[in-house]
């Protein structure tokens, strides 16, 4: 992060939005000259149903923000219960698509309703109460917009842990909020192959103490063991409980009462648990959604994320359902049975608005658009993405091939920091270039800054800052007000640091470059470099690791680890696949290295630093960057042959 980033691309297409939708879009141009707080205390008034209206619309003690005092709310309420009162109970909440074909099923507003009624009154027998911290570690069922609507009723908050993560990463979440509580299922179905969740819990529960009570819920029927005591089937326990409204009413809620956890990859070992509150959340995810996916009542709307990550839960649960919008739920894989999948579902419900991210899209780019062309995708009127940088030929084949050539696509950044929306186009506003999340979102305030903290000027390249407060934005890091500082808030005084660079052109649009920090982006998530290296050095054979990402055509970058082992031992392939293994079962198998390359040595600087610049100079075939102050030049030619003899193999 020495040197101030240089901006060299330059995309010259541009796309101004229909006329037909400009005309009725939801967010006309106006809406950018609004003060940032007379639209927040607006979004405030219009979004959100207030048991007690808030007094004042935010305070500010920086790095802390607090937002809509005095409010008092319930998110399951504003999600659910208002929507059912004020007549919409038969308006289609969720289609769910199953991931065996023909595994279906449809929940209206009240169908809806009467679940999480149900399920909370069956968490209440579980001992949650307002205030006991749930875990929720389930794949892409029902049950799980419904454990969190359940938890949110309650005023009970959540941690939701994608199903992806193993044992360990699932206890040390669970340990670090004071999970009492643990919704899980038997197993998910993940590419046609069941994935035992259960017994990944049960290892993750040996490890946390806290955890006395665990509810199961039964997807595949497949056997599981249970703890007497311990653990229950929701359709067992929940068989006697109401799901009358009346028996289990929404919790009223301060504003800045906590709404879950979300936990990331920071730049340590250690995942950080991102605190989110309740009213700005659900005022800010509800106004992003309205405006940036035009959400009209007849819209069909399908974010093809998981919730068990931040953009489920703004763009699947909280947003969407606080609009009373109709959405798609799919559980599985793009390619189950057949790599139409996606378009057989768009067909099929008719969905108008998709949100996805730029790994799937560049993974139907290589499967070519003759799927897509199976299916009548017309219904489609505007398309999002989310999660990494899209690169300009991914964001043409999107809007050609799936949009038809006529829809806007939206590239939105944000993070789980964030918790919203921040920087994207406007659709019916928007003169849309390719590879360019355009500009912040009204009442947002954003500045591209060099290493001195100064803004760059147009065609300038440097680091994404925050400028103000806006009602989303995270809280604290759970249990570590430190970090909260260090992390965000100590690079440029006074400013949130994002930790992405930036460049703005001409026209004052943004285009977001990439972490700046030992954060890698594999498929739109985040994974900690350190945290991969940790995993690999808990090996009782390695000695020293050292990862970083290297650019992939398909899921953006890759992880590449260069190893060495123990008493100068050579790695083999047997090796290689076990240190996967190992990563796979210390974090999850999103964490899994892509290349192992073993080495006798780590570059290292004559003060024991590793040079992590010479490996991604390696690992991307750069030319190496500045090597003399290496302590012994000649590792970095060996890892170089190395590295190269592994590519030859892998090709
Ligand atoms: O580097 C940015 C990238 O994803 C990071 C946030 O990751 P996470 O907290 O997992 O949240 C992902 C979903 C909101 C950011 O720091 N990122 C996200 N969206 C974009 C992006 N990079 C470029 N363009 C985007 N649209």
């Amino acid at each position: 992060m020495t040197d101030d980033i240089a901006a060299l691309f330059v995309e010259n297409r541009s796309y101004p939005p229909p006329a037909d939708f400009a005309a009725t879009a939801n967010a006309q141009p106006e809406i950018y000259d609004q003060d940032p707080d007379a639209f927040w205390e607006r979004a405030g008034r219009e979004r959100v149903t207030w048991f007690t209206p808030f007094e004042r619309l935010s305070e500010w003690n920086p790095p802390y923000a607090k937002w809509y005092i005095g409010g008092t709310l319930n998110a399951c309420y504003n999600c659910v219960d208002r929507h059912v009162e004020a007549g919409a109970g038969e308006k289609v909440a969720y289609y769910w698509e199953g991931e065996p074909t023909g595994d279906r099923s449809v929940f209206t507003y009240a169908t809806l309703q009467q679940n999480v009624v149900r399920f909370a009154n069956t968490l209440k027998r579980l001992g949650v109460r307002k205030g006991t911290p749930v875990a929720i570690y389930l794949g892409m069922v029902p049950e799980l917009p419904i454990a969190m609507l359940a938890c949110a009723r309650l005023g009970a908050p959540h941690t939701v842990v994608f199903g992806g993560f193993s044992a360990e990463s699932l206890s040390g979440r669970m340990n670090d909020m004071g999970c009492e509580v643990l919704v899980t299922q038997d197993e998910a179905w993940r590419r046609g192959r069941p994935v035992a969740l259960k017994q990944v819990a049960d290892e993750a529960m040996a490890s946390a103490p806290g955890v006395h009570g665990c509810m199961v819920v039964r997807r595949t029927g497949g056997e599981v063991s249970m703890r007497e005591g311990r653990d229950v089937f929701y359709h067992e326990a929940s068989a006697g409980e109401s799901d009358d409204p009346a028996t289990c009413p929404c919790e009223p809620m301060d504003a800045e009462d906590l709404l879950f956890l979300m936990y990331t990859s920071g730049t340590t070992a250690r995942p950080k648990g991102i605190v989110h509150t309740t009213g700005g959340y659900l005022v800010g995810t509800s106004a992003t959604h309205h405006h940036i996916f035009d959400i009209k009542p007849d819209t069909v709307y399908w974010c093809a994320a998981d919730i068990g990550w931040i953009t489920g839960h703004s763009y699947i649960v909280y947003g969407p359902l606080c609009n009373q919008t109709t959405s798609v739920l799919y559980e599985g894989t793009p390619d189950q049975p057949d790599k139409d999948r996606w378009w057989e579902i768009v067909e099929r419900y008719g969905v108008t608005v998709l949100y996805t991210a730029p790994t799937a899209i560049r993974t139907h780019m290589k499967w070519g658009p003759e799927y897509a062309d199976r299916h009548d995708l017309s219904s489609l009127r505007l398309l999002g993405s989310v999660g990494e940088p899209i690169n300009p030929e991914a964001w043409v084949w999107y809007r050609t091939h799936i949009g038809g050539g006529r829809t806007p696509v939206v590239d939105t950044w944000w993070q789980t920091e964030t918790g919203m929306i921040l920087i994207t186009p406007l659709p019916g506003i928007t003169t849309l270039k390719p590879g360019s999340a355009a500009r912040p979102f009204p009442g947002v305030e954003a500045a591209v800054y060099n290493n001195e903290g100064k803004e760059v000027p147009p065609g300038a390249g440097g680091y994404l800052v925050l400028k103000r407060p806006w009602p989303a934005m995270l809280r604290g890091i759970f249990n570590d007000p430190d970090r909260y500082v260090e992390t965000y808030w100590s690079r440029f005084p006074g400013v949130y640091f994002a930790g992405d660079g930036a460049r703005i052109d001409a026209d004052g649009d943004l285009w977001l470059m990439g972490r700046v920090d030992d954060v890698m982006n594999v498929s739109g998530h985040r994974i900690s470099t350190i945290e991969v290296e940790s995993a690999l050095v808990d090996h009782p054979e390695v000695a020293e690791a050292a990862v970083c990402g290297r650019a992939d055509a398909i899921t953006g970058q890759a992880i590449v680890a260069y190893v060495t082992l123990k008493g100068g031992l050579d790695g083999s392939p047997d090796k290689l696949a076990e240190l996967r293994e190992h990563v796979a079962g210390k974090i999850g198998r999103i964490a899994m290295p892509a290349n192992i390359v073993f080495t006798p040595d780590l570059p290292k600087t004559r003060s024991g630093k590793i040079m992590r610049r010479l490996l991604r100079d390696v690992a991307d075939h750069r030319k190496l960057g500045d090597t003399t102050t290496l302590a012994d030049p000649a590792v970095v030619q060996e890892i170089q042959a190395r590295a190269a003899a592994g590519d030859a193999k892998e090709e």
